[in-house]
């Protein structure tokens, strides 16, 4: 180890909506596991994140809501920020890119990289917006999708057919803004010439950095094979912070050039004398944890532009996770398709942990995974109570009822004691590696591990019939596990702090969680008179020194003393309740519930009227009732339906496509719309006489037309 201190950081989520599972699986919880560990290792750390709220969709939303951005970012700035806190995710600081120590250090930041000739200047043709005399963001551009139809494509993506787009590729392109016309404007933007990085980044990722995660890598490396462009760092926009340089009115920094300079405008706010330390000290290490859709922000854009600068280190590492899917679907904050953290802690009270361990049991590490209900009730209820609240609820249980609540005397262990006792250290050793290589699924199988052994022990062991016969040996078995459920209190910290900190209190011990900064320097240096400032060396979630002052650290796990005899425990509580079937279900219908909505707005998104037509074109068609005598399946095809009908001046057949939505029984006997005088063609060998009237609604569900009250077959339609 040849740093002295770890700054990590985690991807500033943006101000626009909460934070939902795919936020936390991805980035806060594998990052607050890995904080949490290495402070109780004795490392100093300090942990970094804020609210990113510049860019174009807080201003499309405050336009939507009739509001200010401001009010956006104030509104989810404070949701997202208690949701972490409710976790445990516990920052040394959360702040935001809307604060003025933000605002002075992005500026200063471009301007230093303005100075010394960092940027090129390049003019270009952007659209613009007549009416509102403004340029406008790709996002801001609305038209038909070129390749479904959709009309309310967006100058970027199509959110219809999921499709990338340009603003040039869209049909009848407008402004999203006034709806009104939109034109080409020349305007001149700064870039970031990343093409002048392209070796340097080369030697310091590729050659340099192989340990990194191979996802993580191989996106760099096909950046860098690829070639790297200039990237504009400036945007014309009216919320952000603005280009420090005369004649820039109307322009801002790009929100991916300003939020990443976040990180370190929130250490300087919380440290402003030793922020330093932590960005431009060589022996500190910078751990960026991220989702995978920032990888090339992180790995290549930032570092070049701190390279620009000069005065900064670099990241050590980048561990970037894949995504999550919910239920099977991808998440989509658009879509509503999330489980969103502060709707999770008002729903499951008291488990915020359960929701800590399923989705790191199920993180998306090497590639996309998917979270269902049904699986964190099972991890829940085979997992956390079966093994791990079952297991420590035994030995405290027994020790209450054989030896008043006191760490009982051991006696000679016995083999199976001694077996039992030796996987804690291999277990811990696998931890540590596991977490070392940022590997947290793996890591917290080993966690439970611990718990396996000790459930296994104790079912065989079977203490409780031991006491009919043989009371010290009874001692040495709750003894022995009473060692383990302290192992698992050490362990379980980073992973599921709050379920480990309630066992700690049971068991009448505390852990070195290790220095938090949170305060911040100015109150550490001064204002803590001496014996307050061991406060600070525990978990800021209240922790306190037990009576008897059985600290225990890191590198006690393992040890097998921890607990000494005659030490006593306090009345045991359940460390975790099933999830019931009820809490399951609930959350399921929601979920079904917001399908269905889905689909009827879908459904209500009405294609835009055809071209004009003439009463005379219209008189052409002969649109009449019909009655359906027959129906059949056409052989070998999914669609098509074979109808002979009566159509009050002949009876005919028509083939028609569907057999998707009718079955040959429902159709039989109903009366229906036909265009009659449609030219024949023959399908499948089959001659067809005419259409079937069908009304098509936008997800493609059909119904056939039907007069209100059945008519004589022939009644013209018109
Ligand atoms: N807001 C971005 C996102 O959610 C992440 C910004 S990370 C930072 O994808 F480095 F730019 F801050
Ligand atoms: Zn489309």
């Amino acid at each position: 180890m040849d740093y002295k201190r770890t700054l990590v950081t985690c991807a500033l989520p943006y101000a626009n909506g909460p934070i939902h599972i795919g936020h936390l699986a991805g980035v806060y919880i594998p990052a607050d596991i890995y904080v949490r560990y290495l402070r109780m290792r004795g490392e100093d750390v300090l942990y970094v994140c804020g609210s990113d709220e510049h860019g174009v969709p807080i201003t499309i939303k405050a336009r939507e809501q009739g509001c200010t951005p401001q009010d956006i970012v104030d509104r989810y700035h404070k949701i997202i920020k208690d949701s972490f806190a409710g976790l445990g995710i516990n920052f040394d600081i959360y702040s935001r890119t809307s604060s003025p120590v933000h605002g002075k250090n992005a500026s200063d930041f471009f301007r230093k990289l303005y100075d010394d000739g960092k940027f090129i200047t390049k003019e270009s043709e952007q659209f613009y917006d007549v009416q509102e005399k403004t340029f406008l963001a790709d996002r801001y551009i609305t038209g038909t999708c070129p390749r479904c139809g959709n009309p309310d494509a967006y100058g970027d993506q199509c959110e219809k057919c999921g499709a990338t787009l340009s603003p040039e590729e869209l049909i009848h392109p407008k402004s999203k803004l006034s709806g009104g016309e939109i034109i080409k404007k020349k305007t001149s933007h700064w870039y970031l010439p990343l093409d002048r990085y392209e070796g340097w980044l080369g030697r310091w990722i590729l050659d340099g950095h192989k340990e990194w995660r191979s996802n993580v890598y191989g996106q760099c490396k096909s950046w860098i094979d690829g070639g790297l462009q200039p990237r504009a760092v400036s945007r014309d926009l009216d919320w952000g912070v603005p280009v420090p340089v005369e004649g820039a009115e109307g322009k801002v920094l790009y929100v991916w050039f300003d939020a990443p300079i976040g990180y370190i405008s929130n250490t300087q706010e919380l440290l402003p004398k030793s922020w330093k330390t932590w960005w431009q000290d060589d022996s500190t290490r910078l751990v960026h944890f991220i989702g995978k859709d920032n990888i090339v922000f992180h790995c290549i854009v930032f570092p070049s532009m701190l390279k620009a600068h000069g005065d900064y280190i670099l990241p050590d590492n980048v561990p970037a996770n894949e995504f999550l899917n919910l239920e099977g679907d991808k998440i989509s904050t658009s879509r509503n398709w999330a489980v969103w953290a502060d709707e999770y802690l008002k729903d499951f009270p008291g488990k915020e942990d359960v929701l800590r361990y399923v989705l790191t049991a199920n993180a998306p590490e090497t590639k996309d995974n998917d979270f269902s209900w049904r699986d964190f009730q099972a991890r829940n209820n085979n997992e956390l109570v079966a093994v791990f609240g079952n297991f420590v609820n035994r030995a405290l249980v027994l020790t209450h009822k054989y030896f008043n609540g006191k760490v009982p005397a051991k006696g000679e262990l016995t083999q199976m004691d001694r077996d039992a006792l030796a996987e804690i250290p291999a277990l811990k050793a696998s931890l540590e590696r596991n977490l070392a290589e940022f590997k947290f699924r793996e890591a917290l199988k080993d966690a439970l591990g611990i718990a396996r052994v000790g459930n296994k022990y104790i079912s065989d062991s079977e203490p409780w019939k031991v006491a009919k016969t043989d009371m010290d040996r009874c001692a040495t078995i709750l003894h022995v596990s009473l060692q383990i459920c302290a192992d698992l209190a050490v362990a379980f910290e980073p992973f599921t702090p709050f379920s480990a900190q309630k066992l700690r209190e049971m068991l009448g011990i505390s852990v070195d969680a290790g220095t938090d900064h949170r305060r911040g320097e100015q109150e550490t240096v001064n204002t803590f008179k001496e014996g307050e400032a061991a406060a600070l060396h525990t978990r800021p979630c209240g922790e306190a020194l037990t009576a008897d002052g059985l600290v225990l650290r890191w590198d006690d796990l393992g040890r097998e003393d921890l607990l000494p005899e005659g030490h006593s425990l306090r009345e045991p509580q359940l460390l975790f309740a099933k999830v019931e079937d009820e809490a399951i279900e609930a959350q399921l219908k929601r979920l079904e519930e917001i399908r269905k909505a889905r689909e009827a707005a879908a459904a209500l998104k009405a294609e835009p009227q055809k071209e004009e037509c003439s009463f005379e074109d219209f008189e052409k068609m002969d649109i009449r009732t019909a009655t359906v005598l027959e129906a059949e399946r056409v052989p070998k095809t999914d669609k098509l339906l074979k109808l002979t009908i009566d159509t009050g001046i002949d009876r005919r057949v028509i083939v028609s496509g569907i057999a998707e939505y009718y079955s040959p029984e429902e159709m039989l006997g109903k009366q229906i719309c036909i265009l009659a005088n449609l030219k024949p063609r023959v399908i499948r060998g089959i001659e067809s006489k005419g259409m079937i009237l069908m009304a098509r609604q936008g997800d493609g569900k059909m119904r056939f037309i039907t007069p209100q009250e059945v008519l004589a077959n022939g009644a013209q339609v018109g």
